[in-house]
């Protein structure tokens, strides 16, 4: 390690130390959700099982609340649920990453972790340059820089990043998300035969390809994977205009379903579908793991989102990321459902069948708290809506004339309240997780996810459930989660 790398390893350690009580005496701590010690987190980076254990670094700055030079912090797990928080991965040390150890990814070769980021330079000038490096660890704890390995094709400017390698027929390929010389979102192809000498393929589809008009200036974190015999290509593009209930966000993620044609290195896909309906989800990543799931994680925040509002702030931290999800293509569609491990953290169980909830606000036996896990299951509906309010915090709604989800929220930026909706033709099942400062909806197993930071107060553990004009019959099942 160079003096400059343990440096900043121990500065970023002091900070920690230094506001350590602080951070913790912060109510909105998540319970059973990832955060950074002190500081800043945004993207999940190098997502892989490795030798059993699975390991997700996120991408920290433990100097501020704000975004800078960013570390790649560390967490292992056996099982998803209970994690351990490691020493630092990567800081920015060299001349090649010197402002930020940005994004990127872990793939297993020879039996070794091996990771790819982005080293981000500003140069005196304040210009960028961007430089796809490698990194290779023996026991998934204690990493060793080998440099750059990719400099900047031709074609595209330095908002070039975030590689996510996989293989393919014996082949390594690696997609960075781009914005070419004419200022469209890209996502480039290159490929390699031994990790460290890779060729430019050219980008598989953008804003302004073929297929698809102008769709955003610049294309953020990208993952391209195999489910069922079709190729998923998991991005977030930058500049998309809102569109009714899609794009509400400042920026967005979603995917493409389709064919990588890896001759010709051009994907043929289908229309974007957006991968959270809610206000805070951003920069997913996805590995497969021992089991054969595809399962992804994702930053909850959107970049410029009034992430300078956060209250959390006051306590030094900022930022969280979603539950780990399980994805399934069915037919275009993906459905994201948390992996069955997550119920080991289920306590007190509840369980009411046969409620009838109509005009009046109920509470039901049991049923509230702060962090907890609620089934609704709609067994029979003459109402022409159904509705949970969560802590006077937020409101799920599903309109059955509209057919349509709503997730409102009280905003911790602006006065009053805020909502994202999506079209579903008919609701069976809402599944929520409540954190402390989170919310994560699942609708009809996975259908709909929405997502995002809620802030209520420590003292209000109400929910509540309503419908308008008429009866929903449903069966309600509730569990306090605890680790
Ligand atoms: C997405 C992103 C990435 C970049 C990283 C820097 O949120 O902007 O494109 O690598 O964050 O932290």
């Amino acid at each position: 390690m160079t003096d400059k790398d343990l440096q900043l390893r121990s500065q970023a350690y002091e900070e920690v130390e230094k506001y350590k009580e602080k951070v913790e005496s912060d109510y909105h701590r998540l319970k059973y959700h990832l955060m950074p010690p002190v500081g800043l987190l945004n993207d999940p980076n190098g997502f892989i099982q490795f030798k059993g254990i699975y390991h997700l670094f996120y991408q920290w700055n433990p100097f501020n609340t704000g975004h800078g030079a960013k570390f790649w912090g560390h967490y292992t797990s056996k099982d998803l649920v209970h994690w351990t928080h490691e020493e630092i991965a990567l800081s920015p040390s060299d001349w090649f990453d010197k402002n930020g150890c940005y994004s990127g990814s872990a793939i297993e070769a020879e039996g070794k972790m091996k990771l790819f980021y982005t080293g981000n330079v500003k140069d005196e000038e304040g210009n960028r340059e961007t430089y796809q490096c490698l990194v290779e660890s023996e026991d998934g704890i204690h990493f060793e820089k080998k440099g750059v390995v990719v400099n900047l094709p031709e074609g595209y400017t330095p908002h070039f990043r975030d590689p996510k390698v996989w293989q393919h027929e014996g082949v390594w390929y690696m997609i960075i998300g781009a914005q070419s010389t004419d200022l469209q979102g890209k996502a480039v192809l290159l490929s390699s035969t031994d990790l460290k000498d890779w060729s430019c393929l050219g980008d598989i589809t953008g804003s302004q390809s073929e297929q698809l008009g102008e769709f955003g200036y610049m294309w953020e974190c990208p993952d391209l994977f195999q489910l069922e015999d079709k190729d998923v290509l998991v991005i977030s593009p930058q500049g998309l205009e809102a569109e009714g209930m899609l794009y509400n966000n400042v920026f967005q993620s979603g995917y493409f379903v389709g064919k990588l044609n890896y001759e010709t290195a051009k994907m043929e896909h289908g229309e974007f579908t957006e991968l959270d309906r809610g206000f805070e989800f951003y920069a997913p990543q996805t590995t497969v793991d021992e089991k054969g799931r595809r399962l992804m994680f994702a930053w909850m925040g959107v970049p410029d989102q009034d992430e300078d509002k956060q209250p959390t702030i006051e306590y030094n931290w900022v930022h969280a990321m979603t539950l780990p999800r399980e994805l399934v293509l069915k037919g275009e569609k993906l459905y994201q459902n948390p992996p069955e491990e997550l119920k080991q953290l289920r306590k007190n169980g509840v369980i009411h069948t046969g409620v009838e909830i109509s005009e009046e606000s109920t509470s039901l036996a049991d049923v509230n708290g702060d962090v907890v896990e609620l089934i609704v299951e709609i067994k029979g509906n003459n109402a022409g809506s159904f509705e949970i309010n969560l802590r006077n915090e937020a409101r799920v709604v599903y309109n059955f004339h509209e057919q349509t989800v709503t997730l409102e929220r009280n905003s911790y930026a602006k006065q009053g309240t805020e909502k994202r909706q999506c079209q579903l033709s008919e609701l069976k099942e809402l599944r929520i997780f409540l954190d402390t400062s989170s919310i994560e909806v699942f609708v009809n197993e996975g259908e709909e996810v929405f997502t995002a930071r809620i802030f209520p107060s420590q003292n209000d553990k109400e929910l509540l459930f309503k419908a308008e004009n008429g009866t929903t019959i449903c069966t309600v099942k509730k569990w306090d989660l605890l680790k």
